[in-house]
């Protein structure tokens, strides 16, 4: 049996009346409260939802993505207020970064209470926790009064889905509710940034930027871990793959690339100009700089799937902003 899924025609900052929004997410609310798995939108991407508290739910989770159990949870709060249900310590940094970015895309990392289950933390002593900017999501977690834990609703390694669309087609049959509230605004991730420190300590790249954060642009060996310490154990594991290659192409040479591959192999674009394209080359999308790309990039990644190509050539972005978010998936989509 399939997912049911509940269209709620809302963008993710209207002011839709709230009376109206929790009597249509009564059913997922409960099926969530009871141990159910209820994939629902925010600001960045789809998550599927299960309550943080409950050991089967959250086993359940790690089952229906194929998800490796190192890889820890992200805790989705209705609101700020909620944060002592599952932080021990919240840090004078957490304190004032929940205030600037709460609710939005900025995951803190921060010592967890005891009652956060071992599968919702991989184990850690530490627990993610954000409150997304999205009436939906939002209102659906208060329904259920439980904190959320929701990881990007995808199959493990594959794009993340930002339409309920991809949510149905890779998990659509392993969970109980899709809510489907259109396309996602941000179409990336939140950040992650460890908050237990003086100063944010960046864990994944996303879409708080660094620069929004008050931190220097990347700069390896001074103070911030490289690629290969302190990561999220997330990003350690294959990730954002389509079954097509994915091919970068320097700024500026978008077309020179995809006509280069476009003799022997069924390519895709995605650039911020087509002029000069060969005839053959699909274009999967014109986005003009680092906010429009990563707005279209997942899906994009899925259609060279659905369309049958071999090969999608990205245009690189310049890696500040929210560019540094956007590469960081590209690179590591395009790793075989
Ligand atoms: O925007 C987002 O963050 C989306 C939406 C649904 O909220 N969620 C998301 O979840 O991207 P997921 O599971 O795909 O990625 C969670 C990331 C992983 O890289 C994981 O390793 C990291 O957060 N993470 C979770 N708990 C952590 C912890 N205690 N310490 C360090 N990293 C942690
Ligand atoms: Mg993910």
């Amino acid at each position: 049996m399939g997912a049911m899924v509940l269209t709620v025609p809302v963008g993710g900052h209207s002011s839709a009346d709230s009376t109206d929004l929790s009597v249509l997410l009564t059913e997922p609310a409960q099926s969530l409260a009871c141990g159910g798995l209820v994939a629902f939108p925010t600001e960045t991407v789809y998550g599927i939802g299960a309550d943080a508290l409950d050991d089967t739910a959250i086993r359940r989770v790690f089952a229906a993505k194929g998800r490796p159990a190192d890889n820890p949870l992200i805790v989705h709060l209705a609101d700020a207020s909620w944060i002592d249900r599952v932080v021990a310590e919240v840090t004078p940094l957490a304190a004032a970064l929940m205030k600037a970015f709460w609710p939005g895309p900025l995951t803190m990392v921060l010592r967890a209470r005891p009652a956060v289950p071992s599968v919702t933390t991989g184990g850690l002593v530490t627990v993610a926790v954000r409150v997304p900017d999205h009436v939906l999501a939002r209102t659906l977690i208060g329904l259920a009064d439980t904190p959320v834990s929701a990881p990007s609703a995808n199959i493990s390694g594959r794009p993340s889905a930002t339409t309920a669309a991809h949510v149905r087609a890779d998990l659509g049959q392993r969970i109980d509710w899709i809510i489907d509230g259109g396309p996602c605004r941000l179409g990336i991730e939140s950040t992650v940034v460890d908050a237990r420190g003086a100063r944010p300590v960046v864990l994944r790249e996303g879409g708080v930027t660094r620069e929004m954060l008050g931190l220097a642009e990347r700069a390896p060996g001074r103070g911030d871990p490289g690629p290969a310490s302190g990561r999220s154990p997330g990003t350690a594991h294959p990730h954002y793959q389509p079954t097509a290659q994915v091919v970068l192409a320097p700024i500026g040479q978008g077309v020179a690339v995809a006509n280069r591959l476009a003799d022997r192999r069924q390519v895709g674009l995605l650039a911020p100009q087509g002029h000069d394209l060969d005839p053959r080359v699909q274009v999967l999308g014109l986005p003009l700089g680092a906010e429009e790309l990563a707005a279209v990039m997942y899906q994009a990644l899925r259609e060279t799937d659905t369309r049958g190509l071999d090969i999608i050539v990205v245009e690189e972005v310049p890696d500040n902003g929210l560019g540094a978010a956007v590469m960081d998936r590209l690179r590591r989509a395009s790793q075989s």
